[in-house]
């Protein structure tokens, strides 16, 4: 459905994106996850049509965005960092004047009125003045005009920014709502929020795309073995020998824990191998009581920190820069 081919962007001197590559199927929700200044709105400026890449190309249901921009617009429907909204017209005003100039004829006006009021659940307030609204209605009236043209593809640019907790979750309800009958790239530096709406993640740093995968394949990526925590109720001082004696296992940690009677463990084995089956086994049949057998995943969070600080050498991950991130 989309292609995105080697896109670079030069501002003068300034790189602002470097051989970007992904792509996007049909009804897929894609986040495009970066820290400030990584490119994220230059690439979703590009890919609408808005401003020329310096280099690569993009396809977008097969159109390519050099040769074939009018009907790439046709197909997008695009909500920029500030949306463009006039505060003195009502919900409807604005929708029908954007319907207009987007030269839609006068039934698709109509139709597309009613599917976007209905789509972002502003039927209650299409008469009320878009600067009387909440921000996050206001958010709504923006992802409106994106969706007038009924389009293929959204392209949404930090669709929750600004909003307070309640609105993020309807925002994100929404749009999850609308993927599937439309596919959607949307960019934010909030790390919950790109497992919380899509099912596929680019993360972005300084330009240049760092990964991009499934969560669970992501931190595959990053991760240099396997990892399983191990709690038993009666574990021994033979226990770590016996548990290291596993084909595959690489390493037993014994963890600290609170409670005098039971002993956990962390077996690490061999990237891409499956111990469990042989774990559990040794488990039972030594008789030390198996109380949990847990594959530790790194987060989300601990993937983007671990790619977006480790590759420049930069900023180690601080508990500062972690929480700052992850809101
Ligand atoms: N018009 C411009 N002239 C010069 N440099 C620019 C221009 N627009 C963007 N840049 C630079 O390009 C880089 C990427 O910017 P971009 O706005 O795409 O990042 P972003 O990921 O959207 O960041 P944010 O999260 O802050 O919105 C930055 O280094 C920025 O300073
Ligand atoms: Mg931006």
């Amino acid at each position: 459905m989309i292609a995105v081919k080697h896109l670079g962007k030069r501002y003068g001197e300034v790189i602002a994106i470097d051989d970007v590559s992904f792509t996007v199927d049909k009804g897929e929700v894609l986040a495009f996850l970066g820290p400030n200044g990584a490119g994220k709105t230059t690439t979703m400026r590009i890919l609408t049509c808005f401003m020329p890449a310096t280099s690569g190309t993009a396809l977008i249901s097969g159109y390519d965005i050099f040769e074939d921009p009018m009907e790439i617009k046709r197909r997008i429907g695009y909500l920029p960092e500030t949306p463009p909204l006039y505060p003195e017209m009502t919900v409807t005003e604005y929708l029908s004047f954007v319907a207009k100039i987007k030269g839609l004829s006068k039934s698709d006006q109509t139709t597309g009125l009613a599917l976007s009021l209905e789509k972002t659940g502003l039927g209650d307030v299409s008469n009320r003045l878009i600067g009387n609204l909440s921000k996050g209605y206001r958010q709504r009236v923006g992802l409106a005009q994106a969706l007038i043209h009924n389009p293929d593809v959204l392209i949404l640019d930090e669709p929750t920014v600004g909003l307070d907790p309640r609105q993020i979750i309807e925002i994100r309800e929404l749009i999850k709502g609308l993927a599937g009958e439309h596919t959607i790239i949307l960019s934010t530096h909030i790390l919950p929020e790109a497992t919380a709406v899509s099912q596929k993640v680019v993360i972005i740093n300084r330009g240049r795309i760092v990964a991009v995968d499934s969560q669970e394949q992501l931190s595959s990526h990053v991760r240099k073995s396997e990892k399983i925590a191990l709690r038993l109720r009666r574990g021994g001082a033979e226990t770590p020998q016996k548990l290291n004696a596993i084909e595959g296992v690489l390493r037993v940690t014994p963890q600290s824990v609170s409670g005098d009677s039971e002993s956990s463990y962390l077996v690490e084995s061999n990237l891409g191998e499956d111990i469990r089956e042989q774990l559990s086994k040794t488990v039972v049949e030594s008789g030390w009581g198996l109380l949990e057998m847990k594959p530790l995943v790194l987060s989300l969070e601990e993937v983007f920190l671990q790619l977006t600080t480790e590759e420049q050498g930069v900023a180690e991950a601080t508990p500062e820069n972690k929480t700052q991130l992850a809101q």
